[in-house]
């Protein structure tokens, strides 16, 4: 069963709670449906309640069942039958490759299991990954399941300060880790920088480290292990043991707005249920046949739910990548789709806009006729990325689903199915529609529905499976962060605004603290972004809000021009700037025409490649730069200001 999109009159009422509850109550229908999808695990004693909300909002999801998340994700497909079906084609950054199959898989993790049971862990203790994308890392994860220790990812590129913190706040026994790892071509260290993390961590009893670069690395005697010489020694076999559905599966960071990351917290039963339901149904995947390929790095949620949990579950064969999309060149993801005939692609808009810029010849050159389904996540995808997607990576056939939802929804919520798109055309830009068991709206301040045709604030206004169960030791924060902002109605509020279209359908617009008020007129940066995209000159583009005496807030944009653009743009540096802003106010209107139109060598972005806004404010607003400590390349902000100030 799937919910229904508004009607004309009641966009979102229908999934309203009663006004003066404590916190909406689930929806018989959507528990059951989800009661549906939980069965397709393997449990080893079935639940007594599908959903438990009497202590609101910490659900808790098929409670009193038990199951064994790495069984179900390795050892289940094995006993099936399907052992010799490979579960990774892993390749280096370098070249090296390897294939594993199901029964290495199993073989492997079992082995992983043993060892962090010799180092006397038990079930609970935290362990601390920082690995780069290789298949270590994923036997790292599953072994962690097998045995009840939640695991906390922290991903490659996060600094020897942010790793610290992480480990500290969750209190980790242990820290998986590797003594280097390749980035564009180069070894580069990496133990080095958990040494400095670990230096100040009491919790910290051992560090596992894989071997990847070969690099000489300092040692500390009785602390540190070698995966090698640990790992490789166990008995490949180990006796899985059921967990309770509400065990914590793993610890995942992510930043707020403001204030230290929070440890979004995970659990087993519904996590899984909710993550294989999604990877099957938004992918169409057929296991045995697709060849998956999520493109995300294993430290952040994409990577967790949709390379590990989800396509395992389902028991998918994947491509594993190790290095960065223009490593050795900027063909590479799509002579690995050619390579492993890889059918369902997921990626972030931000990648497909750097293949927009890198040039649609590449693409050209390479076979990708087995793409039969894509993906988008992370941001809102604008409709001329979406459409250069569809049409040069899908010959203009594929589906392309864009997928919403956050670290702490834990799975996909809302995204168009493409079994459905013959009866339901996809519409660039739109993420459509929740999915089947899931419920949202679109509320005003005061969370009253919103109609068709009008903005608001994206809330999630039923439990769902895979919804986290928390923060990291502060349920003080969880409460406040998520479900204060609209706690008379009881809706969890995502941050996000989103808009209904005359047909009921949802468009994303972004975080809420990036929408602009202009003259009392509400408009995304995500929409003025999109219409600047939209435009040959332009490869990408950043759009904030910038303090303005008359309207409140006027629009400034930020810039990077495409490969020919930016040649005429260096004979006259104003030739671009006038057409642009005309552009702009022709495709939305006069009132979202920018005030100011800077063109950057450069967008500011963070490691998982979100643009900083916060910078760019600053720079709009004449203000100095904040903190520029998590920017992926901190000198970007330096050559904006230097090519604004020459200019
Ligand atoms: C944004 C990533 C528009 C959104 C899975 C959300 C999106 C935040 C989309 C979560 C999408 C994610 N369309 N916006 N399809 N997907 N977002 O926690 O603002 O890294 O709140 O999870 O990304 O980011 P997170």
């Amino acid at each position: 069963m799937s919910v229904p999109p508004p009607t004309e009159q009641t966009a979102g009422i229908a999934q309203s709670g009663p006004a003066g509850d404590p916190l909406a109550q689930p929806d018989p229908a959507l528990t059951a449906f989800w009661a549906g999808q939980a069965r397709q695990l393997h449990w080893e004693r079935p639940w007594a309640e599908v959903l438990d909300w009497s202590d609101a909002p910490f659900a808790q999801w098929f409670s009193g069942g038990r199951l064994n998340v790495a069984y179900n994700c390795v050892d289940r497909h094995v006993a099936a039958g399907h052992g010799e079906q490979v579960a990774f084609h892993w390749e280096g950054e370098p070249g090296d490759t390897r294939t594993i199959t199901y029964a290495d898989l199993r073989r492997e993790v079992c082995r992983t299991a043993n060892a962090l049971l010799s180092l006397g862990l038990t079930a609970g203790d935290r362990v601390a990954i920082q690995l780069p994308m290789i298949p270590e890392a994923v036997f790292a994860m599953l072994a962690c399941a097998r045995l009840g220790l939640p695991h906390s990812v922290v991903f490659g590129g996060f600094s020897p300060a942010a790793l610290r913190s992480r480990i500290a706040d969750a209190e980790a026994k242990l820290l998986i880790t590797a003594d280097g790892q390749y980035r564009r071509g180069t070894a580069v260290p990496m133990k080095d920088g958990t040494d400095e993390a670990t230096a100040d961590t009491p919790s910290i009893e051992h560090v596992l480290v894989v071997r990847r670069t070969g690099g000489e690395v300092a040692w500390t005697e009785g602390r540190d292990l070698w995966w090698h010489e640990l790992v490789d020694a166990q008995s490949d076999t180990h006796e899985a043991e059921a967990f309770d559905a509400e065990h914590p599966l793993f610890i995942l960071y992510t930043s707020g707005t403001t204030g230290s990351p929070k440890g979004i917290l995970h659990t087993s039963g519904g996590y899984l249920t909710q993550a294989a339901y999604t990877h099957r149904t938004i992918f169409d995947h057929r296991p045995g046949d697709d060849v998956y390929w999520c493109t995300a790095d294993i430290g952040w949620i994409t990577g967790h739910t949709y390379i590990v949990y989800g396509p395992l579950a389902n028991r998918a064969t994947s491509v594993l990548y190790e290095g960065t999309p223009n490593t050795p060149h900027e063909g590479r993801h799509f002579e690995i789709i050619q390579k492993y005939g890889v059918s369902l692609y997921y990626t972030a808009p931000t990648l497909i806009r750097s293949f927009m810029k890198w040039g649609e010849e590449l693409p050209g050159r390479y076979d990708l006729s087995t793409l039969r389904v894509l993906g988008s996540v992370g941001e809102p995808i604008n409709p001329e990325a979406w459409r250069w997607y569809r049409k040069h990576l899908g010959a203009d056939r594929t589906p392309v689903v864009d997928t919403w939802w956050q670290t702490e929804t834990g799975a996909v919520m809302i995204s168009p199915l493409p079994a459905e798109a013959d009866a339901k055309p996809l519409k660039p830009g739109s993420a459509q529609a929740p999915l089947p068991g899931i419920s949202a709206a679109v509320v005003n301040d005061r969370g009253e529905p919103v109609g068709r045709g009008e903005s608001g604030y994206l809330v999630l206004d039923r439990p769902w499976p895979a919804m986290l169960r928390g923060i990291w030791g502060d349920e003080e924060r969880f409460r406040e962060t998520y479900w204060s902002r609209f706690a008379r109605q009881g809706y969890y509020f995502a941050g996000d605004g989103a808009r209904y279209d005359e047909d009921g359908d949802l468009w994303l617009l972004g975080r809420v603290d990036d929408v602009m008020n202009v003259s009392g007129h509400r408009i995304s940066t995500a929409e003025v972004e999109s219409a600047l995209v939209a435009h040959p000159s332009v490869a990408e583009a950043a759009v904030v809000g910038a303090a303005d005496a008359t309207t409140g807030q006027a629009i400034v944009a930020f810039v990077v021009l495409r490969g020919d653009a930016q040649h005429d743009e260096r004979d006259d540096g104003t030739d671009v700037v006038g057409p642009l802003r005309a552009h702009v106010a022709a495709e939305i209107g006069p009132i979202a025409k920018p005030r100011q139109i800077m063109v950057v060598p450069e967008l500011p972005k963070t490691r998982s490649g979100k643009i900083m806004r916060r910078l760019l404010r600053d720079v709009a607003d004449n203000r100095e730069i904040g903190d520029v400590t998590t920017l992926a390349d901190a000198s970007v902000m330096a050559s904006i200001q230097q090519g604004l100030a020459d200019g």
